[in-house]
Order: structure tokens, then sequence, then C-alpha cells
């Protein structure tokens, strides 16, 4: 019943709506425009979770569990991600009574995610996934084999055995990433509360209803608000599904339950900390608030050739060889390409990259990584996924040279400055 695989190309370039705000990305009508993979399910299958009579084939029916729900992040503390865009939390299926389901097939908890994109050609699901799916500690390797595993192995259209045959090992894995991409594209709240004059601010408060009254009209569907100290920190979107998660309609319902939020007094924070994004054709606008201190205001320019210095706790320390490890011998020279918003490093040793939270230069990076910079205290940081935290399991000294990762999971932390050469 499958049919061979078939891409359908992807535009998402440009379009701007004829709106005067900029766009973040271009809103969509429909999710299913996105379809990568062709599971032959078609849409006019029954939806899930209100099927009439029992349906056998599961590559085209979701079940057990038909109610799937995305949902993203507003981190301010530290902030993730740009400053005028959720970020991705992750797609889950539940049971229609709205039970969770998890870790479902622990023979297929891929690892090394990033890597599995780009071998498998999704590397521009990767290079959004690094800036809009990033975890608050700076892990995002684990973050995205998490939800994987937890969430996307519990997805029966997603089997192995419902892809075309002869798929590659982890190629449903690939579809689920993509399509948590997808279906975060047609999901703007950033944009949809802006829209409706709904910024983030340090003083005003918001009713729940003020904030749903749009989310819902822009949707078609109330979404669930969750709060952290009285301040918005997550949402949840709800789907029923006709067809295959892979090529499916996703329709959208009221969430089951209202979330966390109180009905009043609600924060929406700025994100201090994370330059805006520039992608999509947007321009640049910058809704970071400067507050009282110097941090969190991305640079006007940023040299096109420098050092890289790292910055701990106790000053600054050597910098990054052109491998990108960290090294007090002399440091490499890095070209960049790009804004500030967005840009790439190359080294005399090749292009550099974040892979498993490791981050290198060499000739068997294939696709370089997106950077962002970050002005602080007179310095031009070099922020990944919105974070300027990076960390090694040591400081070098004499010519040892120490494994940079991002996030600040090793015992010591710093920063990385870009040094004009
Ligand atoms: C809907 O389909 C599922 C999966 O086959 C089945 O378990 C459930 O009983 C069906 N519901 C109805 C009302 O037939």
């Amino acid at each position: 019943m499958l049919t061979a695989a078939s891409l359908v190309s992807l535009v998402f370039a440009g379009a701007v709506l004829g709106s005067a705000l900029p766009q973040l990305f271009s809103p969509v009508d429909t999710p299913n425009l996105f379809k990568r993979v062709d599971s032959g399910c078609g849409t006019s299958g029954q939806t899930s979770c209100s099927n009439t009579t029992v349906q056998k084939d599961l590559c085209c029916f979701q079940a057990p569990g038909g109610l799937l729900l995305q949902t993203q992040f507003w981190d301010t503390n530290p902030s993730t991600g740009p400053s005028n865009s959720w970020t991705i939390h992750g797609t889950t299926v539940t049971s229609c009574d709205g039970t969770f389901q998890e870790s479902c097939d622990s023979s297929r908890a891929y690892t090394g995610i990033a890597s599995l994109l780009t071998a498998q050609g999704a590397s521009d699901t990767l290079s959004f996934m690094q800036q809009y799916w990033v975890d608050i500690n700076g892990d995002n390797e684990k973050f995205w084999e998490h939800e994987w595993s937890t969430h996307g192995t519990c997805m029966s259209t997603l089997e192995p055995s419902c892809l075309p045959s002869g798929s590659a090992k982890g190629a449903e894995a690939i579809a689920f990433f993509q399509q948590v991409v997808a279906l975060f594209k047609t999901l703007p709240t950033y944009e949809w509360l802006s829209d409706a004059g709904i910024t983030p601010s340090s003083s005003k408060t918001f009713t729940l209803s003020q904030l749903t009254t749009p989310l819902k009209a822009a949707f078609g569907g109330t979404p669930a608000i969750d709060c952290t100290s009285g301040a918005v920190n997550q949402i949840s979107y709800y789907y029923h599904l006709k067809g295959s998660v892979l090529d499916g309609e996703f329709i959208p319902i009221d969430a089951p339950s209202k979330g966390s939020c109180a009905s009043s007094g609600l924060k929406y924070p700025l994100k201090t900390g994370s330059p805006a994004s520039t992608s999509g054709g947007r321009t640049g606008t910058t809704s970071t608030g400067t507050g009282t201190t110097s941090t969190g205001t991305a640079p006007g320019s940023i040299p096109t050739k420098a050092t890289i210095q790292a910055i701990t706790s106790s000053g600054s320390v050597g910098g990054l060889l052109s491998a990108g490890t960290w090294s007090t011998q002399t440091p490499g020279t890095y070209t960049i390409s790009g804004s500030s918003s967005s840009f790439t490093l190359t080294s005399s040793k090749g292009k550099c990259a974040v892979s498993s939270s490791t981050f290198s230069c060499g000739s068997s990076v294939s696709t370089a990584s997106t950077f962002s910079a970050v002005s602080s205290g007179g310095n031009i940081l070099v922020a990944f996924g919105g974070s300027t935290a990076f960390s090694s399991s040591g400081t070098p000294s004499g010519s040892t040279a120490e494994t940079v990762f991002t996030g600040s999971s090793q015992g010591t932390s710093f920063t990385l400055a870009l040094v004009s050469a």
C-alpha cells in the first residue's frame, strides 16, 4: 500500500504575506504542505480519537494515542533562542483521554541526532533546530534524543514498517524531526501575539484570555498556556490527525485543559541575552531590552577575521586553535561569514560545527553550524542556539588543548569572544 518515497520540495523563502509586521517565518494554511515521505495514506480516512469503527492499519491511523500536541517554550531566565520567537519543546502523542504514553521502543532510541540528520540529507532541518529547538542547559543533542525516544517512538504511523521499503535506518526519526519543525513553522506564537499588540514587557501584565483569544483565532483551537512564577513559559497546541504523522492532516482542536496560568496578572517577560532572529527574510528589528546591564544586545557589526578568546570567571585564558580546541598556544584565525545574528566560522582546518554538543573545525565538517553574536561588557561573544555558555573538562596550560562543549555541562565554563584579527 506504500508508494515509493517522493520528495516534495519545501519553499519558505521570503513570502511575507502582505503584513506590515515582519514575519519570522511564513505561516501557512496546513502542515501537510511539508510532506517529505509519501505515506500513501492520504487524508480521507477517519480522524484519530473520533473514529467510529475499529481501524486496523495503524500506519495510516494514529493509535493508540491519537491526540497530538506541539509544545513551545518562552524561556527568559536564561533565555533561549531568538528574542522574537518562542522555541520548540516537541511534538507529543498522548492517548485520546490525555494520558501520556512514553518511550515506546528503546531499540530505536537513536543517539547522534545531528549526525543522523546530516547523513540523511536533512541539514536544513538541523540548522533550523539549532536556532529554534534549543536546550536551556545548552545540550541540544540530549534534548533532541530525549524528545525522539520519549515521544517519537510512540507514534504508530512512524513505525519503520510504515516507511517505504528500503528506507535508511533512522529515517522515521528524520521524518519526526522534519514534521516537528514543519508544524512549528505553522505556529508562530510570537507573531500571532505581536499582531494582536501583545509583546514581551518588563512591566505589563495580561489576562489569560488576552493571550488565548488571538491565538485561538489564528490557530483554530484554544491552546493551553503554562506559567512559571506568574510568567508565561510554555504553550501547547492540540490536534487530531487524519492519516499519518508523515504527511497527514493535523486538525486543530481546543486543548483538553487550560494549562497552569492564572486567569489574570500574567507576565510575558523580555528575553534578554539573545539576539533577534533574522531568518526567513525578517529584517532584524530587535525587541531585546537593554535593561540595566549591558548584556543582551546584538552588536551592529562583527569582524570578518578574528581570533576567538576564552573568558573564564578568572579572566581571559588563551583561545581556540584552528581545530576548535581551547589552548594557551597561539590561537587560530577564523573567517566569519554572515551577520551578527547568523554567521558561520571557518578556520585554516575547515568549517566549524557543533555536533553532539562538541565544537570543532576541520575537513570532516560538511555543514557549518550557525552562530550568533551578543555584545556583553565590551566583548562580542559567540552564541550557539542563543546561549553564550561553553565549557571544557579542564583549563588548558602549556601544550594541552581542551575539547570545547556548548553549554555549561563540563567543569570549566567560559564564554568565547571574537577579537578582530
Ligand atoms: C478507533 O480505532 C482504534 C484503533 O483501531 C480502536 O482501538 C478503537 O476501538 C476505535 N474506536 C471505535 C469507536 O471504534
